[in-house]
This record gives C-alpha cells, structure tokens and sequence, in this order.
C-alpha cells in the first residue's frame, strides 16, 4: 500500500490528538504532534529567560534538539536529550506557547524539520498549518472543528485528570485566548486548509472520527493502486 500523509488540522480540543493517534496506529504509521514541538521550544525559552524577540526565539528553535518517541502511552517527547513529555504541559508553557508561535523564524525553523519528517510518507501529523503550510500537497486533509463549550469541557476533563488545580472559567479564557492568537497570527495562522475535509466533532465519538479519515485514506489508496496498475482512466 503506498504511504502517504494525512495532516489533521484545527483549534484546541477539537480531538486531533486522540484521532491522529489512533488513526496512525490503525494505518501502521508514525504520529507526529507538532503542538509538542512548539511546546518543547516554549518550556526552554521559559527555561532560560529567552527574550520574546523572532531573533532570540529563532536562534532557540534551531538550537533545540526535539525527539517525538511513539511510547506506551502516546508519543514521548525527548528535548535536548530529557524526557519532557509531562513538563511541555504544564500551565505556564500552555500560557506562552501561543505567543512563541507567532514568530516566523521560530516556524520556519520547526517547519523545515516537520517537512523532513514527512517526506517519506508513513505519517499521521496534527496542528495548526500542517494542510495549509507543512504539506500543502498532502494526500488527505483534515480540518476537525468542535463547539466551544465542548472543547472547554474536554480540556477540562484533560487538565482534572492530569491533577492541575484550574477550572472551567480559567480553561475558557486559556482557550479563547489561544483560539484567537493561533487563528489571528500573520505567520500561518489557523485556517481550513485548501481541500481539506471539515469533519465536526462535537457529536462524533472517536471511533467514527477514527473511521471518517481511515475511509479517506483508503479510498485514496484504492484509487492509487488502480492508477498504478493500469494508468489513467
Ligand atoms: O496542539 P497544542 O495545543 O499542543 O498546540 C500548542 C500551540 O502550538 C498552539 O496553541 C499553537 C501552536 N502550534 C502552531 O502554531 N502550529 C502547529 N502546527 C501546532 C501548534
């Protein structure tokens, strides 16, 4: 079966990473959470007092080493050689990751590594730009959208389960916020990539989210091997 991309895009608790996972697993593919990657970059300016300037967050983004690990419970991710999958979620790195992500040399440099990731197909990719910027090209596109309140509720289910001490009118503000820097940023802000396929999740369970996309990429392949054995038709 010919690998291909398949790119998952949309705004917070729109269920991209749960799906991307699952849909990566079912396929035999390589889950890749570029949100991890932002927040990698995030947790080491914070770290080392980066001043918020393209120039200074640039020169971090390409010096950071960032490894994506699939583990046994989702993907590890592993910067400069230390395990910080727990640490990238923490409050303070969900507050500032937005605003490290609006600077254009930081996803230059996060992009060229993302595209390199990609290349030999074989890979499921969730985040903001990934249909629109990443892979424009990709062979199936998804832009999943939820309600608000449900992805509030989501994240705060998330956030409790976790153990952080937040509630839902902090979680709203946290999302709100992020909604309109991801989706008003002039770097490649959040939008519904070109040919890609709105999938609305508010109702859906994440098996028939799972089935929707596996549906797609089999109807590619379908088309592909056809094409390959006997040409156009
Ligand atoms: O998916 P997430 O919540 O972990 O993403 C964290 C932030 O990273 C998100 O608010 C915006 C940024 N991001 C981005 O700008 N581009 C991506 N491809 C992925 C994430």
């Amino acid at each position: 079966m010919k690998k291909i991309i398949v790119t998952i895009d949309g705004p917070a608790g729109a269920g991209k990473s749960t799906t991307a996972r699952r849909v990566a697993e079912r396929l035999g593919y390589i889950y890749i959470d570029t949100g991890a990657m932002y927040r990698a970059v995030t947790l080491a300016a914070l770290r080392q007092g980066t001043a918020m300037t393209d120039h200074e967050l640039g020169e971090l983004a390409t010096a950071t080493e960032i490894q994506m690990e699939p583990g046994f419970n989702g993907q590890t991710v592993v910067m400069n050689g230390e395990d910080v999958t727990k640490a990238i979620r923490q409050a303070d790195v969900t507050s500032n990751v937005s605003q490290v992500s609006t600077f254009p040399s930081v996803r230059r440099a996060l992009v060229l590594r993302q595209r390199a990731m990609g290349f030999n197909g074989g890979v499921v990719m969730d985040g903001r730009d990934i249909g629109s910027v990443v892979f424009p090209n990709a062979q199936v596109k998804v832009f999943l959208v939820a309600d608000p309140e449900e992805r509030i509720r989501r994240r705060l289910a998330e956030a409790l389960d976790r153990g952080d001490e937040i509630d839902a009118e902090q979680v709203r503000n946290q999302i709100m916020g992020r909604d309109k820097l991801d989706s008003e940023r002039a770097d490649s802000p959040l939008v519904k990539p070109d040919g890609a396929t709105e999938i609305d999740t508010t109702r859906l369970t994440i098996d028939d989210q799972v089935e929707q996309i596996l549906a797609m990429v089999h109807s590619y392949q379908k088309t592909y091997d056809l094409v390959s054995k006997y040409g156009n038709f």
